[in-house]
């Protein structure tokens, strides 16, 4: 693994280009950390907003979904923001595809490379992996405190081989030719986040999905649906039926509704 990148984050270039009202108006920009979201829960625990926003230049233990391990040097776009009730309590299952389609978005509009959201978290250029998403909630009673979305972009270093996997990741880098410019690149997330989130609450789900038709890669996928390694479902990727839901056409024509809200894990096959 190369570093290209050494300059540090710093949240004055951050604000200085937000365009929220209220995602990233408060930020903690650290130089390393463990994990964002790890940080982010200990700030939300003690109080910070809702919109509250922690970002690192570098994470030493950056967790995946399924407790993978998630590399994350010097240079990626590493960061989680914290939602409060009641802005996350209806659709608190469909955050990973919020953040997924809010990087594609904010990765083309800022940087015109053509990224899409693999469903249900991930965000590829082609096949490859540009980042992901980790959400995590923290409930008290029946209640939700706060919802943690982490977000994770392979930015300025070249992306290094990953033993095993069926596609290597991508880097910005690597797409780009030269460092981008990550604090323009974490403004215009943070603020597709919000307009994201807006935009189902005022117009609801279904103007979501709409956007998502249209950057999504999924559709049309030959896919295994997976709980704990074992195949549970083997077919078609036909629609989306709501946030959480898709409707997998399997053998003899059956449509099969599978919800990404449990611990499935989708391997695209073709
Ligand atoms: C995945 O695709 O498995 C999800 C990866 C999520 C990585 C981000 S980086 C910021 C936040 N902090 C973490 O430890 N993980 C998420």
């Amino acid at each position: 693994m190369r570093n290209v990148d050494t300059v540090y984050l710093r949240s004055d270039a951050i604000l200085a280009t937000l365009r929220t009202r209220q995602i990233g108006k408060t930020l903690l920009v650290l130089e390393e950390c463990a994990s964002t979201n790890d940080v982010a829960e200990k700030t939300a625990s003690e109080g910070a907003p809702n919109g509250f926003v922690v970002i690192a230049d570098q994470q030493k233990q950056g967790r995946g979904r399924y407790g993978r391990v998630w590399l994350s040097p010097q240079g990626g776009i590493w960061m989680t923001v914290v939602l409060r009730p009641p802005i996350v309590s209806e659709i608190l299952q469909g955050l990973t595809l919020i953040g997924a389609l809010a990087v594609a978005r904010g990765v083309s509009s800022d940087l015109g490379v053509r990224a899409r959201v693999r469903w249900p978290n991930d965000v590829v250029v082609g096949q490859r992996k540009l980042g992901g998403i980790l959400a995590e909630a923290k409930v008290h009673g029946n209640e939700l405190s706060y919802a943690l979305l982490g977000i994770g972009v392979n930015g300025n270093f070249h992306s290094f081989p990953i033993e095993g996997a069926r596609q290597q990741p991508i880097s910005l880098l690597d797409l780009v030719g030269s460092p981008i410019d990550r604090a323009s690149l974490i403004s215009s997330v943070l603020a597709e986040v919000e307009q994201l989130l807006d935009c189902i609450s005022t117009s609801g789900e279904q103007r979501f999905l709409d956007l998502l038709k249209q950057i999504e890669s999924s559709i049309g996928r030959s896919v295994i649906v997976e709980l704990e390694h074992k195949s549970i479902c083997q077919g078609i990727l036909e629609s989306y039926e709501s946030l959480t839901k898709v409707s997998i056409r399997t053998e003899n024509d059956q449509h099969t509704i599978v919800d990404a809200s449990s611990a499935l894990s989708v391997v695209y096959v073709d």
